[in-house]
């Protein structure tokens, strides 16, 4: 079987970051999303945060009513996001370690440790018709575990990867990247969608596009950053251009 199409997902949070610089409504997030659709996004991750640093509860309500493409609603595991999002009925829930000191998600979910308090977690989401995916390391007893779980989706954490390519220490680099091609290769061997995200540029996508078993990447910082100089638009076509051109090198799956 050819390698399946891969997905784009747009994280639009640090619209919101700019936008709450300033306290206003400008730049707005959802505006970004419908724009990025519209540039050939497959759909929009947002993160709503505890401490609602960037995405407001009114962004996620807005997000879900005016875009066309899939919502992937970031968030930890507590009852307040639970409620949150069963009231929004996103496509999906991503669900991420949260802890408020962090500048970003710095690691994955530990399915393992958390176990008892994320199965009926999932399972409430599992029932309301919510696709759920597991953000966690490539280490194979947290993807054992995420398929335990009953998730029908785990997402990789790249950012150890990329920020070991960007800072050029390439035996790092190279470790973090056998790690996510063997774990993208036992998530989908025991029947996990994988998707994968954080961190990545146009030159780290492009190269996670080859392996076959993602389905979706979800990419954000760089995006709005690179926005900045070339437009929103531009930088969502060529992250798709630097994705089709991994993909061509996919082997069959
Ligand atoms: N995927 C997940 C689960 C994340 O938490 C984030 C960061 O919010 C991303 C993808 C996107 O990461 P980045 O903004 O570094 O591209």
């Amino acid at each position: 079987m050819p390698a399946p199409p891969l997905r784009l997902g747009v994280n639009v949070d640090h619209v919101a970051t700019l936008r709450n610089a300033r306290g206003g409504e400008r730049p707005d997030p959802v505006r970004a999303a419908l724009l990025a659709i519209e540039a050939g996004a497959d759909g929009i991750t947002a993160h709503l945060r505890e401490d609602r640093r960037h995405i407001r509860d009114s962004d996620m309500a807005r997000l879900k009513a005016e875009i066309s493409k899939p919502l992937n609603f970031e968030m930890a595991a507590t009852d307040d996001m639970m409620r949150i999002s069963l009231a929004t009925k996103p496509h999906a829930v991503c669900l991420v370690p949260e802890r408020r000191q962090e500048l970003t998600t710095e690691g994955g979910l530990d399915v393992v440790g958390q176990h008892n308090v994320l199965a009926p977690f999932i399972a409430r989401l599992n029932d309301a018709g919510i696709r759920v995916s597991l953000f966690i390391a490539a280490d194979p007893r947290q993807i054992e575990t995420a398929a335990k779980l009953r998730a029908p989706v785990i997402e990789l954490h790249t950012g150890a990867w990329c920020d070991a390519v960007v800072d050029g220490h390439s035996d790092k680099a190279e470790a973090e990247w056998q790690r996510i091609v063997a774990g993208a290769a036992l998530a989908r061997s025991a029947g996990l969608e994988v998707h994968a995200g954080h961190g990545l540029d146009y030159e780290t996508a492009e190269k996670i596009s080859a392996l076959p078993e993602i389905a979706e990447l979800n990419i954000g910082y760089f995006m709005i950053g690179e926005a900045l100089f070339v437009g929103l638009a531009e930088t969502v076509r060529t992250m798709r251009a630097a994705m089709d051109r991994g993909r061509r090198l996919a082997p069959p799956i």
